[in-house]
């Protein structure tokens, strides 16, 4: 009798192989970011993002319309402003750059899910994600207007809100906020476990929201830490939350298996800016193939335990599955 064992039965070609798949992609797994901009008739490359633009409202509808036809079915929107000041009031103006945006989508392209990024970093001229009094970040009165900002993106049709600020209690004060306006319906998508990550580079350069002063340590988590990622999604889904998310994904693959282990509650992974950027640096220089890169990343993300991911890849993925 033959003892040895033979797991190489099932992989005898792509059909079988295909067969005894555990986890496979889909566009419906798939969000993807946007960064919208005032003005006209702007599309502007990223520098360290190529493929990623700011988008003035014309024509990141047209792009939104795109990303709906291939399928894929929801965006995150961050604004941009061209006015910054100390307490980040275009964030919550219902003339912000966001909430133009929104209802323009929302009129224009209904049926695609709109959700927004909700924080201060690139409206306030500090760049930090909060209120800043005497160098710190103040909590409290930040969770005021987070929730006030998250308010006026739902009032203007906004479907979720994803608020990216790591301010503690901030989820209980937007959950509240919405249902005494009569929102009750709408979810949130919080960034819970959330790390002080050097991977945020290019965004940072794309949303012009690094900090002036100091860095995120003292609200971003610390990348050494595990347990504490599940006591922040605790706290979260205590507070309301509809969804969490880690981020970044790719050297966070164990807390995303963590979450999943630990939670019984939808789990985002955002594939960041510098994830993304990684990648198309090595594939310009021809070091890697980026399509099949791509995609051994995201179902490795898939396979961790997400249910969703936030990517700049979303589009191209969408386009590599309809033309396969
Ligand atoms: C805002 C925010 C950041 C990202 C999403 N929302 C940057 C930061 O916290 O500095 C990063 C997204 C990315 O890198 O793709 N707080």
């Amino acid at each position: 009798m033959d003892l040895v064992k033979r797991p190489r039965r099932l992989r005898i070609n792509s059909i079988v192989r295909d067969m005894v798949r555990e986890t496979s992609l889909d566009i419906k797994d798939l969000i993807y970011p946007l960064f919208v901009v005032q003005g006209d008739n702007i599309k502007e490359e990223i520098d360290s993002m190529p493929g990623v633009y700011h988008f003035s409202i014309d024509l990141l509808i047209e792009e939104v319309k795109e990303v709906r036809d291939v399928g894929i079915p929801a965006i995150l929107l961050f604004g941009v402003p061209s006015y910054k000041d100390k307490l980040g009031s275009e964030a919550y103006s219902e003339e912000g750059i966001v909430q133009k945006a929104v209802r323009k989508i929302k009129e224009k392209v209904p049926e695609i899910v709109v959700i927004t990024d909700v924080c201060m970093c690139g409206y306030t001229i500090h760049g930090h994600c909060g209120i800043v009094e005497n160098g710190q970040v103040l909590n409290d009165k930040t969770v005021d207007y987070i929730a006030k900002i998250a308010l006026s993106h739902v009032e203007a049709g906004a479907d979720i809100v994803a608020p990216s600020d790591m301010m503690d209690g901030r989820v209980a004060a937007i959950r509240k906020l919405l249902d005494s306006k009569g929102f009750v319906n709408t979810p949130i998508m919080a960034y819970s476990a959330k790390y002080a990550s050097s991977f945020y580079g290019p965004f940072r350069e794309a949303a012009n929201s690094a900090p002036q002063f100091g860095d995120r340590k003292s609200y971003q988590m610390d990348y050494g830490n595990s347990n504490e990622a599940l006591r922040e999604i605790a706290l979260d889904i205590e507070e309301g939350a509809d969804i969490v998310m880690v981020k970044p994904a790719l050297s966070y693959l164990d807390i995303i298996r963590r979450v999943k282990d630990n939670f019984n509650i939808p789990i985002a992974a955002y594939n960041v800016s510098g994830e993304y950027s990684m990648v198309k640096a090595a594939a310009k220089m021809g070091w890697i193939d980026e399509k099949s890169v791509v995609l051994e990343i995201l179902t490795s993300i898939k396979r961790a335990g997400a249910d969703m991911i936030i990517t700049y890849f979303a589009k191209d993925v969408a386009k590599w599955f309809t033309t396969l």
